[in-house]
């Protein structure tokens, strides 16, 4: 089996970390990267920390609007798709990145396989949330990380080829944490102990796009009952910047680099809580037993939020500065995402659609 996998983001290599490793076992992998983070602190840290195979191709298509990037992303990609002729596109996620993939494979009528298929937000102006929604309607294998997801698919009426593997992200930490604990100085170079810190992450449009958003954020956070580390997206320093929001943010706030996977997990394994508005933290945070307070009005990770592992507070400067201080002890510990073998199902899945469908005649 030959599979073209894309990736572009941060998360997307996280994830694709633990997928290339197994389908490189079986098969042969063309990896390539659209440029969407370009970053070294976003970018080559992860293949570094990851082991992940340098690129076959990288497109280079960095930042712009979103029309405009996805349209270079598909308009590099299809030809090195006609020339390499993959059996499958692998795509991650709900980036711009795994649009572009989704479109490029569809139209050249390739088997599209979207590994964390079937999540929803129900917020439609969230970009993320219409590159998921269209990604899995145009898949023909949708992986889902969790029983609420396949939910979601089989209401869209979205059944055919989906399954329930678990999530890529916990096989990642199980694999991290640890290493992370062994390898990271992170906690020793900030002069911090674990349990007597706040992490905290922003990124999302609707929080670094809006002023008041971004400084109800800032204000709330600068309450906090113990110091804040911040590891802070350029997006985010951009905004803060442009806002005039830096000052107030850098007084009250251990604004630091975005850090690479392993000292960025043993900073989320040490806090005494995170608050962000990442989608991949949120879990992350559920995985390593942490409590989240989530940024955002709603979640795709709802069964953290079930369970008592993750509230959801908004970017609303009194709720945060209430639930920084707030003591609470999450009612259970389940696990909805898997077993920690999502990577190899997914491979053997791919493998067995891929045998299934060169043996059945076409009509
Ligand atoms: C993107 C994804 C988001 C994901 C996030 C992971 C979309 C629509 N958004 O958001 O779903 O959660 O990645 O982190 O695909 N920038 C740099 N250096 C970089 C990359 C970006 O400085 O290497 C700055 C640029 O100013 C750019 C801005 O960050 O305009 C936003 O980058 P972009 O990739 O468009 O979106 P993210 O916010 O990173
Ligand atoms: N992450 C990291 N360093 C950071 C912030 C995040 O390594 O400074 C990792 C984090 O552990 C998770 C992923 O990046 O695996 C989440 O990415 P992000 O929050 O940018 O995107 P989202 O998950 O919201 O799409």
């Amino acid at each position: 089996m030959r599979v073209c996998s894309i990736v572009g983001a941060r998360p997307q290599f996280v994830k694709a970390a633990i997928v290339s490793r197994k389908l490189r076992d079986v098969g042969e992998e063309v990896l390539v990267h659209t440029g969407q983070h370009y970053d070294e602190e976003l970018s080559d840290v992860f293949f570094e920390e990851l082991d992940i195979p340098e690129p076959e191709y990288n497109l280079g298509v960095e930042s712009d609007t979103h029309g405009r990037q996805t349209a270079a992303m598909i308009d590099r990609l299809e030809p090195i798709v006609e020339a390499e002729d993959p059996d499958a596109l692998l795509l991650y996620g709900d980036t711009n990145s795994t649009l572009a993939g989704a479109i490029v494979g569809s139209k050249r009528d390739l088997v599209v396989a979207h590994v964390e298929a079937g999540l929803r937000s129900d917020n439609r102006s969230m970009p993320e949330e219409i590159n998921r929604i269209l990604t899995d309607h145009a898949a023909d294998l949708c992986f889902a990380p969790s029983e609420e997801a396949m939910v979601n698919l089989a209401s869209e009426g979205v059944t055919d080829g989906v399954y329930c593997t678990g999530d890529v992200m916990y096989d990642a930490i199980l694999e991290a944490r640890d290493r992370s604990q062994r390898q990271s100085t992170i906690l020793d170079e900030l002069g911090v102990e674990p349990g007597e810190y706040v992490l905290a992450t922003v990124h999302r449009a609707s929080n670094t796009d809006d002023r008041s958003n971004l400084a109800a954020i800032v204000d709330g956070l600068a309450d906090a009952p113990r110091p804040v580390i911040f590891p802070a997206h350029p997006r985010t320093v951009e905004c803060l910047r442009e806002y005039g929001l830096w000052d107030r943010a850098t007084e009250h706030l251990e604004v630091i680099d975005p850090q690479g996977y392993l000292d960025f997990v043993r900073l989320l394994d040490g806090a005494e809580r995170v608050a962000t508005d990442s989608g991949g933290v949120q879990k992350e945070a559920f995985f390593l037993g942490t409590r989240c307070l989530t940024l955002r009005a709603e979640t795709e990770w709802v069964e953290t939020v079930e369970c008592g592992w993750n509230r959801l507070i908004g970017p609303n400067r009194s709720r945060i500065r209430e639930e920084l201080r707030e003591n609470w002890t999450p009612e259970s510990n389940p696990h909805p995402y898997g077993d920690g073998t999502a990577g190899r199902r997914i491979v053997q899945l791919l493998e067995d659609h891929l045998q299934t469908d060169e043996a059945t005649p076409a009509v």
